[in-house]
C-alpha cells in the first residue's frame, strides 16, 4: 500500500434551517405523496435555503472543518469548491468563499463534476499536495440546488436539497490519509442530467425562461441504471487500488441520491448495510455536499474515528463518478 500523501485533518457541515417534508409539496401544488417519494427514493425531508447563500453555507462548514483541524484561514494554500449551483456564474464560488473566510494566501478555484465533485476536488488537492504546491487544502462540496430546481416538475423537485460539507486536507506525516482515489467520466451521456439553458449555447432569453430550460432536466430511469453500474464499479476500483477488500472497510459513505441506488451499490461491493452510512432520508440529494456532510456526521456520531477506514463513492451529472478510500 502506498504511503498516503494527504490526510483529512477536520470536517464540517452546514445546512439551511428551513426543513421541507414530503407533506409540504401539496402546498406548492405538486401532485405527489410521502409514500411515493419514500418508496422510490428513501427521502422524507430536505433542507431548503430561504436566506442562506452558497457562500454562507460553505463558510459555516469551512470554519467548522478548520476549527477541528486546528488550521487558521491564513494557513490555507488552496481552496477547492465543488458546486453546480454557485451564487453567481463569475467569478468562482471558491473565491467568494476565500473572501468570506479571509484565506488571503490561498489559490481558490471550482471543480465542475456535479455530485462527484467532492471526490474530484479531493483528488486534485491531493495531487497538488503531492507535487509540492500545497501543504494545506480546504475542499468544500456545497449546493443550493433549490435555486436550479424546477419546482413545477414533480419527477425532480422531490429529490434535491441544499447544504455544504467541508474537509481540511493536510500533508500526511503518518500512515493515515487518502489510500486511493478513482475518477471517471462519460460526457456522451451528458444530456441525461443537465441544465440545457442559460449557458453559452443558449444564453438567458424569454425562450429559455418560457421552456424552463435553465432548470435541471433529468431522465430518471437512465440515471438510475448508470448510477448503480458506475458506483458499483468505482467501489471495487478504489478497493483494488488500495489493495484492500470490502472486509477492511469500517464504513462506506455513498453519494446520497436514492436509497435504492445506495443498497444496490452496497450489495455489489459486498458491504452489509450495517456498514453503510445513510442520511438521504433527512437531507435528500445535496449533490457535491452529500458525501462531506455524511462524513462529518459519521465522525461526530463516533461511527468513524482515528484509524477507521472509509470508502467514499459518488456518481453525478456528466456522467462523472469516482471513489476514494481514506484512513482517518
Ligand atoms: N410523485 C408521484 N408520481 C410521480 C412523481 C412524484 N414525485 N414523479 C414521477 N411520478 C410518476 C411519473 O409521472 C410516472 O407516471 P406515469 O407512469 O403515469 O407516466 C410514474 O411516476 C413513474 O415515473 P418514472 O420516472 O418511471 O419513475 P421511477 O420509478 O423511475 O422513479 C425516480 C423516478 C426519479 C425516483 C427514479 O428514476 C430515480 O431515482 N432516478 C435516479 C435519480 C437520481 O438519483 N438522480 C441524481 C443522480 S446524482
Amino acid at each position: 500500500m502506498k504511503r498516503p500523501v494527504a490526510y483529512i485533518a477536520g470536517t464540517g457541515r452546514a445546512v439551511p434551517s428551513n426543513v421541507m417534508s414530503n407533506f409540504d409539496f401539496a402546498a406548492i401544488g405538486i401532485e405527489t405523496t410521502d409514500e411515493w417519494i419514500v418508496e422510490r427514493t428513501g427521502i422524507k425531508q430536505r433542507h431548503i435555503a430561504k436566506t442562506e447563500s452558497v457562500t454562507d453555507l460553505a463558510s459555516t462548514a469551512s470554519r467548522a472543518a478548520m476549527q477541528k483541524a486546528g488550521v487558521q484561514p491564513g494557513e490555507l494554500d488552496i481552496i477547492v469548491v465543488a458546486t453546480a449551483s454557485p451564487d453567481r456564474l463569475l467569478p468562482s464560488a471558491a473565491v467568494d468563499l476565500q473572501a468570506a473566510i479571509g484565506a488571503s494566501r490561498a489559490a481558490a478555484f471550482d471543480v465542475g463534476a456535479a455530485c462527484s465533485g467532492f471526490i474530484y476536488g479531493s483528488t486534485v488537492a491531493e495531487a497538488m499536495i503531492s507535487i509540492g504546491n500545497a501543504d494545506t487544502a480546504l475542499i468544500v462540496g456545497v449546493e443550493r440546488l433549490s435555486s436550479i430546481t424546477d419546482w413545477t416538475d414533480r419527477s425532480t423537485c422531490v429529490l434535491f436539497g441544499d447544504g455544504a460539507g467541508a474537509a481540511v486536507l493536510k500533508r500526511a506525516k503518518q500512515h493515515r490519509g487518502i489510500l486511493s482515489t478513482f475518477v471517471r467520466s462519460d460526457g456522451s451521456l451528458g444530456d441525461l442530467l443537465c441544465r440545457p439553458g442559460g449557458g453559452g449555447a443558449r444564453p438567458f432569453s424569454s425562450e429559455v425562461l418560457n421552456d424552463r430550460s435553465q432548470f435541471i432536466k433529468m431522465n430518471g430511469r437512465e440515471v438510475f441504471k448508470n448510477a448503480v453500474r458506475s458506483m458499483s464499479d468505482a467501489a471495487t476500483r478504489a478497493l483494488d487500488a488500495a489493495k484492500l477488500t470490502s472486509a477492511d472497510i469500517d464504513l462506506m459513505i455513498p453519494h446520497q441520491a436514492n436509497i435504492r441506488i445506495i443498497e444496490a451499490t452496497a450489495k455489489h461491493a459486498n458491504i452489509p448495510m450495517s456498514k453503510v452510512y445513510v442520511n438521504v432520508d433527512r437531507f435528500g440529494n445535496t449533490s457535491a455536499a452529500s458525501i462531506p456532510i455524511a462524513l462529518d456526521e459519521a465522525i461526530e456520531q463516533g461511527q468513524l474515528g482515528e484509524g477507521s477506514t472509509v470508502l467514499l463513492v459518488a456518481f453525478g451529472a456528466g456522467f462523472t463518478w469516482g471513489s476514494m478510500i481514506v484512513r482517518l
